[in-house]
């Protein structure tokens, strides 16, 4: 029997002055995305005023080849897209990069960069991407392909990532190495062009031998013009739970990873917020529960899930992938542009009959619930996007990434994404937060179900940082007994209560060291009132 459909409308994004947003040419800030060929969007249908750097994934490493050191293509390869990107960013001034690795072209970055000998030849293999291409209308068989810079995607340094890959624990220290040479290599061939060196990195800085994040990637940074973090892929099909695929902030039941935690890590360990870049995804990922999610009460985006990946949007494809067999299983991924041409047709919030979305207040992000085949599906949208472009502008980041360039709706999002080079008027961004209360449900004659929407609160996103005002004459009492802010004291669990500045804070994730600050709703102290 089909369920009546309850429409839990739960964010709305309100956008003020969205005319008045200006994109200046002059700016430093980025809009990198990553262009991949099997994604059937053909490069003359890319909007280059809206991105300012295009990485092309991927050209890939693997155990196949006798040498380790060759760079070879995935099987989509077809140079005239290559040729086509190339062309059009030297038109239009965007910035094209080869983008090396990936997630099943890493196998060999660990054999390569623990020896001198391969890290030389690897170099010079990579350099075909920067080198001029003397041969005319970018021929085939180049000598170059005349691209502006490189992107290492190497998944993951000292860590194993698809299960083919080579490791090690000297990783790290040898990626270092790699890097170095190849920068002075890039400049040594071209003293009077800045060839790029960027990178695709974890939601936590490079492993040191042991396995755990290093407290100091500082001596790394010198190298890169900037690495995007992917803060996405957080929760999935791998996960034991239901989950956010690309939460702002943590979920206090979820993975400890995220937007605001990945953007902390790095900061935290050195490096330059003008060379940090945060990832974005213009896809979500779906999985079967084994409950009805839109039956508990309080709703709650973390549910128990089945070991089942379902096909996701038209596109998903369950395929061996040549290079690695993982296994023949779906990603249970959707494009942006499968959820709008198949879920929310009519609007960015409105779901056809058989879905309901909500939206999660801790992860700042919008999750849609089939329940014919409980099928969950964590994604992003304009609003959950809007707040993290707001965050990394002001936290005075150099841009935002986004992945993959094939997933767009009519630049719904891209265009979201560009807020990050707006200088006056800017866009607020206003999350309406519904609290949905499930109490009974109506399957079947025996049961009912009644689905009551609390009033909304509505959270105008602000990114005012302000000083730390005195401590308020009025105490309340809410502060008795509660510990005072301690900067060397490790905070672990979420949701630990400490004073500070007169005001009751708790945590969101893992902390030391950094200050409660009033007014800043981004950072890992809440702030729950004065005294
Ligand atoms: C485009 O290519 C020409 C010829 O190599 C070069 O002079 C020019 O600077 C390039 N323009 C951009 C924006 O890269
Ligand atoms: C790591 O590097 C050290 C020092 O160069 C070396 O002794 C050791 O064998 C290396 N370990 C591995 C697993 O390659
Ligand atoms: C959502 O979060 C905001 C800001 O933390 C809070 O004020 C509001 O009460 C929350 N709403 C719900 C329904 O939890
Ligand atoms: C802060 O925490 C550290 C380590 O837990 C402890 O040694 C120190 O006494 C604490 N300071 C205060 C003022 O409580």
């Amino acid at each position: 029997m089909k369920l009546s459909i309850l429409s839990l409308a739960a964010a709305a994004l309100a956008v003020t002055s969205a005319a008045a947003i200006k994109r200046q040419a002059t700016d430093d800030k980025v809009v990198v995305g990553y262009w991949v060929p099997w994604g059937n969007v053909p490069v003359a249908q890319l909007d280059f005023t809206k991105v300012t750097h295009i990485n092309y994934g991927f050209a890939v490493l693997t155990t196949k080849t006798a040498d380790p050191t060759t760079i070879t293509f995935d099987r989509y390869y077809d140079g005239t897209p290559m040729r086509d990107l190339v062309k059009k960013g030297n038109a239009t001034g965007v910035k094209i990069l080869m983008s090396i690795g990936g997630w099943t072209g890493s196998q060999t970055f660990s054999t390569i960069s623990a020896d001198a000998a391969l890290r030389a030849k690897f170099i010079n293999n990579a350099l075909v991407f920067v080198r001029k291409n003397t041969l005319p209308d970018y021929a085939e068989n180049p000598n170059g392909w005349s691209m502006d810079g490189i992107d290492i995607d190497w998944e993951y340094p000292a860590r194993e990532g698809a299960i083919c890959n080579k490791v090690s624990p000297n990783d790290s220290a040898n990626y270092l190495l790699l890097l170095k040479e190849l920068r002075a290599a890039l400049d040594s061939e071209f003293p009077a062009v800045h060839k790029m060196l960027t990178a695709a990195v974890r939601v936590q800085p490079f492993d040191d031998p042991s396995g755990k994040p290093m407290a100091d990637v500082s001596a790394y940074h010198p190298y890169y013009d900037y690495v995007n973090v992917m803060a996405y892929d957080i929760m999935g099909s791998w996960s034991s739970t239901t989950g956010p695929n690309a939460p702002f902030n943590n979920h206090p039941q979820g993975d400890p990873y995220s937007f605001m935690q990945a953007m902390n890590a790095w900061l935290k360990a050195g490096w330059p917020k003008n060379k940090l870049v945060m990832g974005t995804p213009f896809y979500g990922r779906s999985v079967t529960t084994s409950i009805d999610m839109t039956a508990v009460s309080p709703v709650s985006m973390i549910a128990p899930k089945t070991n089942v990946t379902p096909k996701g949007g038209p596109s998903d494809s369950n395929e061996v992938n040549f290079y690695c067999n993982e296994g023949s299983v779906y990603s249970g991924m959707w494009k942006w542009r499968e959820i709008r041409q198949g879920i929310l047709t009519s609007s960015t919030t409105n779901p056809v009959a058989g879905w309901t979305r909500f939206w999660d207040n801790d992860t700042q992000t919008p999750w849609l619930f089939r329940t014919s085949d409980k099928t969950f599906l964590s994604y992003d949208d304009p609003t959950s996007l809007g707040i993290k472009v707001q965050a990394a502008k002001s936290q005075g980041l150099r841009g935002v990434m986004y992945w993959d360039m094939t997933n767009d709706y009519n630049n719904e999002l891209l265009t979201v994404l560009n807020q990050i080079h707006c200088t006056s008027n800017c866009p607020v961004i206003t999350t309406t937060a519904a609290t949905v209360t499930a109490t009974t449900t109506t399957v079947a004659p025996t049961t009912t179900k009644s689905v009551t929407v609390v009033p909304t609160t509505t959270t105008v996103v602000t990114m005012t940082m302000s000083t730390v005002p005195s401590p308020s004459p009025t105490s309340s009492g809410k502060c008795d007994g509660i510990a005072a802010w301690n900067s060397t004291t490790a905070y672990a669990a979420g949701g630990t209560k400490v004073v500070y500045a007169g005001h009751l804070w708790t945590n969101k994730w893992w902390t030391q060291g950094e200050v409660p600050t009033i007014g800043n709703t981004w950072g890992v102290w809440a702030d729950q009132g004065a005294c």
